[in-house]
């Protein structure tokens, strides 16, 4: 397979973009952060761009900001490993400067592929750039932030940027909050995918147990 829009697993894409050549970040990144967790995670969380750290070990959020995600996820009974974790941009921008539109441009369509091989019940989208580019929304994160959003047959809930919450205590308390909604958030939606996959009234025996059609945009 040669074309990474046919890629079927996460793996798969990884192997056929690691050396993708399509923006000038490729010039001075060390590693392609492709992202990191479960393929079938319920929960995906989608921040900007690899930093320092994420560029050298080719993992999104291992630095400060990951550590406190990991807490905040620990806060709602969820590990790393549970959920998964990816950013707009795959390459780092130098000194951590904000994606470009270009690039963003070049990028995306590697997150929306794998949005399409995950299929999570919710996308966390961290901040600003995250939110403003799955959403399209002109709506800052200042107002969405805690809501669950549908759009395009997917539920989002755009939260403040783990670093940025760092930097600001307020921003801080209102994440903490934030994820106890998220929490919420991923109770109700589970409810609703089991109604939705097994209406037991309609469904006849036979065909429980049949994977249901899922739209994703
Ligand atoms: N900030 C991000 O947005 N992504 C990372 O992977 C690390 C820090």
């Amino acid at each position: 397979m040669e074309d990474w829009r046919e890629a079927r697993t996460l793996e798969e894409l990884y192997e056929l973009i690691k050396g993708c050549r399509s923006c000038p970040l490729a010039e001075t990144r060390t590693n392609l952060v492709l992202g990191s967790g479960d393929d079938n995670a319920e929960i995906m969380f989608v921040g900007e761009a690899p930093g320092y750290h994420e560029d050298r070990q080719g993992l999104p959020f291992v630095g400060p900001a990951g550590q406190f995600l990991d807490q905040l996820l620990r806060s709602i009974g969820l590990k790393r490993s549970q959920v998964y974790i990816a950013n707009t941009l795959k390459c780092r921008p130098p000194e951590n400067r904000d994606p470009l539109p270009e690039e963003l441009a070049a990028c995306t369509p590697y997150l929306f592929k794998q949005i399409e091989i995950i299929r999570p019940r919710i996308i966390c989208t961290l901040g600003n750039h995250a939110t403003k580019t799955l959403l399209r929304t002109s709506a800052g994160i200042s107002q969405l932030h805690g809501k669950l959003i549908r759009k395009g047959g997917l539920a989002y809930v755009p939260l403040f940027h783990p670093a940025a919450a760092l930097h600001k205590p307020p921003l801080k308390a209102v994440l903490i909050e934030d994820f106890q909604r998220l929490g919420e958030h991923l109770e109700a939606e589970r409810v609703r995918w089991r109604n939705e996959e097994r209406p037991v009234e309609e469904v006849p025996a036979e065909e429980e147990g049949q994977p249901e059609q899922m739209g994703l945009f």
